[in-house]
């Protein structure tokens, strides 16, 4: 990975602050992302952030300006954060399973555009919320599909998940949500897998749920799945491979499938997190300790999965380098990195603090910064930012 100028000159004014522990964002690329998905989907295709990824002002304020459709909710924490950042309730989605009634009232009374139901228990619970109030509410309904992408980060269909209602219960169970009297069907979320790169197998998920529309419709004649909801998915290039998710591909494969399936009179929703995200943010650390254990050279940083956990939480990389920093060693001897495997890690007492494993690093030393990439999606918000109380890390957005 190449560190941005921009980046590496912000940490230089940092590291004369003290301590350097922070995330640095840069909202152009999830602007320039914007404009692509624009140019290259099908009209009746909404992009929707899906804040979990980030849910900074500064990332809400982007999706904005940039014209997203609305913002993909998932507790009433965001959608209050969405609010703020002047997003109506009419432009969220909630999503997720095991909502509060709280959360779902919520929905209710400020007219949240669709609520995504999960399960049987969460529609009825929705109904009766609705009912006390005399009112009615747009849903989705979730499935779990019974298919999978092999090639995937993290898959959320096929299997037994929490998500959704599996797909072979469907005929018993739609006939129970329709009639639900305070609910209004609008269609399906079926959301298989997160950090995919190739365009064909997020393809092929589309023409299964448009298969499974159209037998829903074939089966149900009160039915008609107005809205279909694919999630999030599109992948980043953590491993460096030299891939990146081609949006034009998809956006011309999608309208063919959505012509071969006669949908042109549907909606179609989109909720990105990660592709919009990622490239905007470096979580950047300082390296306080190098030290060699039984021949593996061991990293220590000021930050560790307090503060990025994905790695960890994910078994996977992230692009890393080395801001150099030039500190007079502290003694004679002290070790540094010269073109070594190393392990990165953090200040915290567990072996599961790990912020990137076996990594070849040309050139490093005690004073130096450890620069992240693709951390602007799911870094901090995803963090167990509380574990030993070390202080928040800065999050600066760069002009
Ligand atoms: C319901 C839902 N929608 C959207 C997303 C965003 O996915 P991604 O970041 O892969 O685009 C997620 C991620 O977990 C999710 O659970």
């Amino acid at each position: 990975m190449k560190i941005p100028a921009h980046v590496a000159r912000q940490l230089r004014r940092l590291a004369t602050e003290g301590t350097v522990n922070c995330y640095l964002y840069d909202m152009d690329p999830m602007r320039e992302r914007f404009v692509n998905l624009f140019k290259a989907l099908p009209e009746q295709v909404q992009p929707f952030y899906a804040m979990k990824a980030n849910p900074h002002p500064a990332f809400l304020a982007t999706a904005k300006q940039s014209g997203a459709a609305g913002i993909e909710i998932a507790s009433l924490g965001e959608a209050k954060r969405a609010v703020d950042a002047g997003f109506r309730p009419d432009q969220l989605i909630y999503t997720g399973p095991g909502k509060r009634p709280e959360e779902l009232r919520w929905c209710v009374e400020h007219g949240v555009r669709t609520v995504h139901v999960e399960s049987l228990v969460e529609a009825f619970r929705l109904q009766q919320i609705c009912r006390e109030r005399g009112a009615v509410q747009d849903i989705l309904l979730r499935v779990n599909a019974n298919f999978d992408i092999h090639d995937a980060q993290t898959t959320f269909s096929g299997g037994s998940r929490k998500f959704g209602v599996d797909e072979e219960l469907l005929p018993e169970v739609l006939p129970r949500l329709l009639a639900l009297d305070a609910l209004r069907f609008r269609g399906l979320h079926v959301y298989a897998a997160s950090g995919v790169l190739n365009v064909a197998d997020l393809l092929q998920n589309c023409r299964l749920v448009f298969a499974m529309a159209q037998q829903i419709e074939r089966d149900f004649a009160a039915v008609r799945c107005d809205i279909i909801d694919f999630g999030g998915g599109f992948g980043v290039d953590y491993l460096e491979e030299g891939r990146s998710f081609d949006v034009t591909a998809y956006g011309e494969g999608l309208a063919r499938l959505i012509d071969a399936y006669q949908l042109g009179d549907r909606r179609f929703v989109l909720e990105l997190g990660r592709y919009l995200a990622a490239e905007c943010g470096w979580f950047c650390t300082e390296i306080l300790d190098i030290k060699t254990s039984r021949g593996k050279k061991q990293v220590i940083c000021a930050g560790g999965i307090n503060h990025f956990r994905r790695p960890a939480a994910l078994a996977i990389n992230h692009p890393v380098a080395i801001v150099r920093m030039g500190r007079t060693p502290l003694f004679d001897g002290q070790e540094g990195v010269d073109h070594e495997q190393v392990y990165f890690g953090g200040p915290l007492c567990t072996g599961a603090d790990k912020l990137a494993n076996d990594v070849l690093i040309d050139s490093a030393a005690v004073g130096d910064i450890a620069v992240f990439g693709l951390a602007g999606a799911y870094g901090l918000s995803m963090s167990n930012i509380e574990f030993l109380s070390h202080a928040r890390p800065q999050e600066i957005v760069l002009a």
